[in-house]
């Protein structure tokens, strides 16, 4: 791919942007020489104005997201794209977050541009796991672990019943969930379904990954380790039938 397109697709502005970027002899390599438009590059010898470039396609952020941000591009209220670099939005293919989490729900959100690596992630039969913490508003009654196991609940308005999720008790009130699917609402209607309801949410891990001590509404990219611990370091709840 040309430099040009290259440097607008990672969101540095458009074609007519870059091409005076180039022109004015701010893109050049590590060693100083002034690239231009239809030279050969390597991503990692770029700089612009002295700085690297930003990821490579293919680059996954981890975000911590606060309460209160919603995952999406547009929008009246806070969005998650407004905790990121401004150009992570203008980028092409966009950097899109990988499942949602609701408004109210906090924790760890990944988003990338890799398109088949979104789908790896959220795609049901991947049965990825995805770990939270709730705070509930009434005391445990006692049955709720065997119920969420058993693979035979059905939610309000749906058809099929939950995969087996795990409930680990972890006070009157507080439970970690670990569900392998994504429906709307899930972990939330799950509560409602046994005559609870869910104060505070936080998502804690993905697969293999977990939030670490990465503070809230800050990010990262991750590295390969992160993306191997992501499909392999884990125990799920789902069973092969
Ligand atoms: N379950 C929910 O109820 N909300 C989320 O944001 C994620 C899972």
């Amino acid at each position: 791919m040309k430099l040009l397109k290259y440097v607008a697709n990672l969101g540095y502005g458009s074609r007519r942007q870059v091409t005076e970027m180039i022109e004015r002899r701010r893109v050049r390599s590590k060693a100083g020489v002034v690239l231009g438009i239809r030279d050969m590059f390597e991503h990692d010898e770029v700089l612009i104005d002295g700085e690297p470039l930003d990821p490579a396609p293919g680059a996954v952020v981890m975000l911590n997201k606060p309460p209160g941000y919603v995952c999406s591009t547009k929008g009246s209220s806070p969005l998650v794209y407004d905790l990121l670099p401004a150009r992570f939005r203008l980028r092409s293919p966009a950097m899109s977050p990988v499942g949602r989490l609701d408004s109210d729900t906090s924790g760890l959100l990944l988003l990338t541009d890799d398109g088949e690596l979104n789908h790896r992630i959220t795609s049901p039969r991947t049965h990825l796991p995805k770990a939270y913490t709730a705070v509930l508003a009434n005391d445990l009654r006692g049955d709720e672990g065997a119920v969420f196991e058993s693979g035979t609940l059905m939610l309000e308005s749906e058809t099929t019943p939950l995969e087996p999720a795990k409930l680990e008790v972890l006070g009157a009130r507080l439970v970690r969930v670990t569900i392998t699917e994504g429906r709307y609402h899930q972990v939330r209607r799950m509560f409602a379904a046994v005559g609870n309801h869910v104060a505070v949410l936080k998502r804690v891990a993905i697969g293999g990954l977990d939030l670490g001590d990465l503070g809230e509404g800050a990010w990262r990219i991750l590295n390969s380790d992160d993306l191997k611990a992501l499909f392999t370091d884990f125990a799920s709840p789902h069973k092969e039938p």
